[in-house]
């Protein structure tokens, strides 16, 4: 029987890190609910002791996502680690993930600890992590630059305290595919106690060898392999999941072993997560790039016609892309739809279904033909939908060449008594979109930073949907939105609100967990 190797999906934590990435704590759930439909083994949901909401969103994911392990880093110290807990614990396989580095530039320069304190200080987090929760794992931060000899004596004083799972990081993209392999079969046998441990990896991209580097250790016998959807994540990016669990796939017979991965629902996991980060996936990128299953050259499109197999190492089916791009229009019923929706490997209830075939038939009314990208925009679009503070009621904008722009916004929001309050107010701008978000700043009461701003079109086509994807900052943090319409304007204007949503819908999570913290602890005081 192939060997079972184990996907740790850590979008969540690494993946969240990088620059532009964060997302809010309902996109978070929305990740990890696809993540688990994907199949991942283990779901890194957060660092909990980084901030509050991240430790609101891990508790959120642990106690509605079910199948995958849930885990939360954290530091080798004991606040860090009790985070975690508080953060994991309603899980039905919680996972406390903590570590420490390693290599001797990091001991000197960062910890300012000895080699002795690092290693007293690794058993001193396992064993508090092991009081808390059955399933501990611990990486050797940095462990490429470490002494081996150092790395061993590590591990094995981990494992006797109780760690079950051993993560060995090439933090920094500096390992080759050859040394990182030796050295993962070095720890996997020159260990004392490795044999009841997961061995796990997780390969950073800096040389743009994460992945080579993860399938060089899975063949030495890593069991384990960290990643993360489209490879985000600090700096260079992690190792990208769909490209390690296709290579294992598509190459089955080199590396003898399998994952529990649906492929067919990675295009899906993809697009969501550049939905909800606003990072886009570049073209050519392997496996979810846009360009990675189409051919343009006339001898490449004659061979795939005569047998697919010629330029397809794999069928773009096999992660989710139907290969014949059906075209619909206003006069498509909604069983065409519906076979649509199913094609693409979106799944949604009834009154979902519903409202989602309503914004088809709405944008078919627009535009002449409604293309799967478009379809595939509306459900994430719709999908991003959660209760929203402010509810764009409509807007107007006047502006041209010889005019300054000037926007009136009406934004509705609902009391607490349930009836409806509408606010309105009108901005002048550098132009239509600057005017629209000055007059919703205006009505919202907050000072942002515009901190990214995209707008791309969905397909070809002077028709085309314009999707625009925002980034707001304030008090150092990031909120993203996205919105789509065939009015770019009102793509951004949507985008805008939708930031200012997530942001207002984070906050008051926070807030109320902080409430109910501080009732907690009076209550408990009394
Ligand atoms: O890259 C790294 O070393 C990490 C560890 C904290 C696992 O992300
Ligand atoms: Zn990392």
């Amino acid at each position: 029987m192939a060997r079972k190797i184990a996907i740790f999906d850590t979008s969540l934590r690494d993946g969240e890190q990088a620059p532009g990435c964060s997302m809010g704590g309902i996109q978070k759930l929305e990740v990890a609910r696809r993540l688990a439909s994907l199949g991942v083994d283990v779901i890194e949901a957060g660092f909990a002791a980084s901030s509050p909401g991240d430790l609101a969103a891990i508790r959120e994911i642990a106690r509605n996502v079910e199948g995958p392990a849930i885990a939360s880093l954290a530091r080798a110290l004991d606040k860090d680690i009790d985070a975690a807990w508080e953060g994991v614990r309603l899980s039905k396989r919680p996972r406390i993930h903590t570590f420490i580095a390693t290599s001797p530039i990091h001991m000197e320069y960062k910890l300012k600890m000895s080699p002795d304190e690092v290693v007293e200080r690794a058993k001193a987090a396992v064993r508090h992590a092991r009081m808390l929760c059955p399933e501990v794992e611990f990486s050797a931060e940095d462990a490429s630059r470490s002494d081996p000899a150092f790395l061993v004596r590590v591990f094995e004083a981990v494992i006797a305290e109780g760690a079950s799972i051993i993560n060995v990081p090439d933090t920094v993209g500096y390992a080759l595919p050859e040394e990182f392999a030796a050295l993962i079969a070095m720890l996997k046998t020159g260990t004392r106690g490795m044999q009841n441990a997961v061995l796990s990896v997780h390969c950073h991209n800096d040389l743009g060898l994460a992945v080579a580097n993860t399938l060089a250790a899975v063949k030495a016998g890593a069991d384990q392999v960290e990643c993360t959807i489209n490879g985000i994540g600090e700096r260079a990016g992690n190792a990208a999941l769909e490209e390690i669990v296709m290579a294992l796939r598509t190459r089955g017979e080199a590396f003898g072993v399998e994952t529990g991965i649906d492929t067919t629902k990675i295009h899906g996991a993809s697009r969501l997560v550049a939905t909800v980060t606003g990072s886009r996936v570049q073209a050519n990128k392997a496996i979810v790039g846009e360009n990675a299953f189409a051919h343009e050259a006339g001898i490449h499109q004659h061979g795939v016609l005569a047998n697919a197999a010629t330029y397809e190492i794999m069928t773009p089916e096999s992660v989710g892309l139907p290969r014949s791009e059906m075209v619909l229009g206003k006069h498509s019923g909604r069983h065409a739809f519906d076979e649509r929706l199913n094609l693409l490997g979106v799944k949604v209830s009834g009154a979902e279904g519903d409202a989602l075939f309503a914004a088809f038939k709405d944008l078919a009314d627009r535009k002449k033909t409604v293309s799967d990208r478009d379809i595939e925009a509306l459900a994430l679009g719709s999908a991003n939908h959660e209760p929203e503070q402010w509810r764009l009621e409509r807007f107007v904008i006047n502006s041209g060449t010889s005019i300054t722009a000037t926007c009136a916004v009406r934004l509705v929001t609902v009391e607490t008594d349930g009836s409806e309050k509408v606010h309105e107010r009108v901005a002048v701008g550098d132009g239509p979109i600057d005017a629209g978000f000055k007059a919703i700043d205006k009505i919202v009461g907050r000072h942002l930073t515009l901190e990214d701003f995209q707008v791309q079109a969905v397909t070809g086509g002077k028709d085309a949907q314009g999707e625009a994807r925002i980034r707001i900052e304030s008090g150092g943090r990031r909120w993203n939105g996205s919105g789509l319409s065939t009015d770019v304007v009102e793509a951004s204007v949507r985008a805008y609100l939708g930031a200012i949503n997530v942001m207002e819908r984070e906050l008051k999570l926070e807030g109320s967990a902080a409430s109910a913290a501080s009732a907690a602890s009076v209550s408990k005081g009394a």
